[in-house]
């Protein structure tokens, strides 16, 4: 996570004037720091889990803004091509008159991003601060290039016929483990069932077209552009939309018979078996008492402790040197 405090620090320096709004900021991942917190703020943030968190502090969350501001600000994530994207996107909705701030940390790649963006605008100045950058301009007009950044992010169809866009989990090519999962797709899996984690919708599609007797489907996903991409590739009717975070869902209404996964792994760089962990806690939370959950595993992931703490039941149905499916029945925790 980026230092929150870092984005605000040419206004606490003097090197540039109060902040101004409307503001927007995207991506924030952590604490609003004052001076912006009192701004007229709209935080974009199309990760469920964070954008609650803004929320619940009594922010204005977007998964998606647009209009004019005469401040945007831009922390960076992960993914190099939706922090290019960002910023250009950042300088259009700022246009002229407005003033465009980008923080991020080195290991995202703040300072490539800083080369990039200097080849085209005038950078005003920089800052450097807990191993990071933070870098201001402001938008001197229409940058051609800058649309192509933003268009690198563009869902497309992918080769398999799935629209899915950079950023999204494999977006280019069906996920090996995903694949190897939908070959565990029989009649036991039916009724009301939930996939956590959805990504852009590859084993809901999938698990519809395998198992006629599923009556509903929740296709639950964090992120908002994956969901969006899931409602174009999941077109059959059981199929229902939620962008939230698997691990505080609440089933709309009886719990699930069966529930799906092919949970998360990693949030920064190394793999967090810990994320993994809270999705088999919710799977069994969320299913009736003599329900399954059916997953996929990268095989290395030590899941089996949290199987045993929730599940009565659980086995290891396939074990290869990538990947594990495992089948958990009858969960141990109830509300
Ligand atoms: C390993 S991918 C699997 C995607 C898809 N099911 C597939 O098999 O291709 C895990 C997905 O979980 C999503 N995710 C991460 N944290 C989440 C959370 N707290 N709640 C719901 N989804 C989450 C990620 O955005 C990602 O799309």
């Amino acid at each position: 996570m980026s230092d929150p405090a870092r984005i605000t620090l040419p206004f606490d320096e003097g090197l540039l004037p109060p902040l101004a709004g409307p503001a927007l900021f995207i991506r924030p991942s952590g604490e609003i720091p004052q001076d912006l917190a009192e701004t007229d703020l709209v935080c974009e943030q199309g990760f469920k889990p964070l954008a609650d968190r803004l929320q619940d502090r009594g922010f204005q969350v977007l998964p998606q803004a647009t209009g004019h501001f005469a401040t945007v600000l831009v922390e960076l994530t992960r993914a190099r091509r939706e922090n290019m994207a960002n910023v250009a996107r950042a300088c259009r909705l700022a246009g002229k008159d407005g003033l465009v701030v980008v923080s991020g940390n080195k290991t995202d790649g703040i300072d490539s991003l800083l080369k990039a963006t200097r080849k085209l605008v005038e950078i005003e100045g920089v800052l450097s601060k807990s191993h990071g950058k933070v870098f201001w301009l402001h938008p001197a007009g229409d940058v051609p290039e800058f649309a192509d950044w933003e268009k690198a992010v563009e869902a497309t169809h992918n080769p398999s016929g799935y629209l899915s866009a950079p950023g999204m989990f494999s977006p280019d090519k069906i996920d090996k483990g995903s694949e190897l999962l939908t070959r565990y797709f029989d009649k036991s899996i039916k009724g009301e069932v939930a996939d956590l984690g959805a990504g852009w919708g590859y084993l809901s599609k999938q698990l519809l077209a395998a198992c006629e007797k599923i009556t509903t489907l929740d296709v639950i996903e964090a992120e908002h552009s994956a969901l969006e991409a899931a409602r174009v590739n999941v077109t059959d009717p059981r199929a229902r939309f939620h962008w939230a975070d698997a691990t505080t869902f609440e089933a709309p209404g009886e719990r699930y018979h069966s529930v799906i996964t092919n949970p998360p792994f990693h949030q920064g760089r190394a793999a967090e078996p810990s994320i993994g962990v809270g999705f088999i806690a919710a799977a069994a939370r969320l299913l009736r008492p003599s329900g399954q959950l059916l997953m996929v595993a990268n095989r290395q992931l030590p899941y089996e402790p949290a199987l045993e703490a929730h599940f009565r039941h659980w086995d290891i149905l396939h074990q290869d040197g990538a990947f594990k499916i495992i089948r958990a029945r009858r969960p141990k925790q109830q509300r």
